[in-house]
């Protein structure tokens, strides 16, 4: 089951996605995931998207039994953690290099960590970061104190699908991110991508960046499969002879497309 872990306090960010920061301390890298428990409940894998002095963050969407008994609780309720899990992104393969990530809904969940990293660590500096994120219309866009923050520091280009049913006036972009790609300037060869979100998206995505000479072997993805024990016994995520939540979640695209073809 883990170890337990208080809420200390939750970020409503819609009316269906939240984040919890956890007073656990969990030392782990940008993209991997933990197992969140509930009692009589059941258990879920979450990727953590912040780590702090005071613990981690997880932020989820209410799509079924475990995330709608988590949308109930309140900061001072306990939950259970197991975790750190999976491999996360390759920091090493990007220092010093031009990085762009990609993500969409709450995918930017995972991704959050790595782009905070690439704009905090000095030491492995990035040499140029751009972000580019794609929300269903502006009153699905999550982690808006942090995306004020980023904009200071890195390129960022936020889209929505629609403008439909909305009150706010919207002056960001109108359409998918893969219209959006070649608004990103500097996109070559040597340029290395992370692109988390929904298959199609990932896919329609990777053919735009290909068509402006990235290579399939600089870009990664991370993939979400049903799990159960998240560390590689049970076999519930096992595609062919990969585990993904040990061989995983974060795969570069080359092996990312055999596995899902
Ligand atoms: C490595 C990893 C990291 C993840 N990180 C996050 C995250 O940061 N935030 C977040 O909101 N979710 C994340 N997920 C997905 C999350 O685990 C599922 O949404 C969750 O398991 C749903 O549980 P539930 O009991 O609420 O829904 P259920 O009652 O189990 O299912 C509700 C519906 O969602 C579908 N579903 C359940 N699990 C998945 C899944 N893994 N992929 C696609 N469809 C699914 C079911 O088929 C069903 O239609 C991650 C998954 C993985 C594997
Ligand atoms: S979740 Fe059990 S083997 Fe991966």
């Amino acid at each position: 089951m883990g170890r337990p872990a208080e809420i200390l306090k939750i970020d409503r960010h819609t009316n269906a996605e939240m984040s919890f920061k956890l007073g656990a301390h969990i030392q782990g890298i940008p993209g991997q995931f933990v197992i969140v428990s509930l009692a009589q409940v059941g258990e879920i894998p979450i990727s953590i998207s912040g780590f702090s002095s005071t613990g981690v963050e997880i932020t989820f969407r209410k799509v079924g039994k475990v995330t709608s008994e988590l949308s109930h609780l309140k900061a001072g309720d306990e939950l259970y953690l197991r975790g750190p899990y999976g491999k996360g992104f390759p920091l090493e393969c990007f220092e010093s290099q031009r990085l762009l990530v990609i993500a969409g809904g709450t995918g930017v969940a995972a991704i959050k960590p790595l782009v905070e990293y690439c704009l905090h660590d000095d030491k492995h500096k990035i040499k140029k970061l751009d972000v580019l994120l794609g929300f269903r219309s502006p009153k699905h866009i999550l982690f808006r104190k942090e995306l004020k923050r980023w904009e200071k520091n890195c390129g960022v280009v936020i889209t929505v699908d629609t403008t439909e049913d909305e009150t706010e006036a919207w002056a960001g972009g109108i359409g998918f991110v893969v219209d959006f790609v070649k608004h990103v300037s500097d996109i070559g060869p040597k340029t290395k991508v992370v692109i988390v979100g929904p298959p199609l998206m990932i896919k329609n995505t990777v053919r735009e960046l290909i068509h402006h000479d990235v290579r399939d072997d600089n870009i990664w993805t991370s993939l979400e499969r049903h799990m159960k024990c998240g560390v590689g016994k049970c076999g519930h995520c096992r595609i062919r002879d990969k585990y993904v939540c040990l061989d995983g979640p974060v795969f570069n695209y080359v092996e990312a497309t055999s596995l899902i073809d």
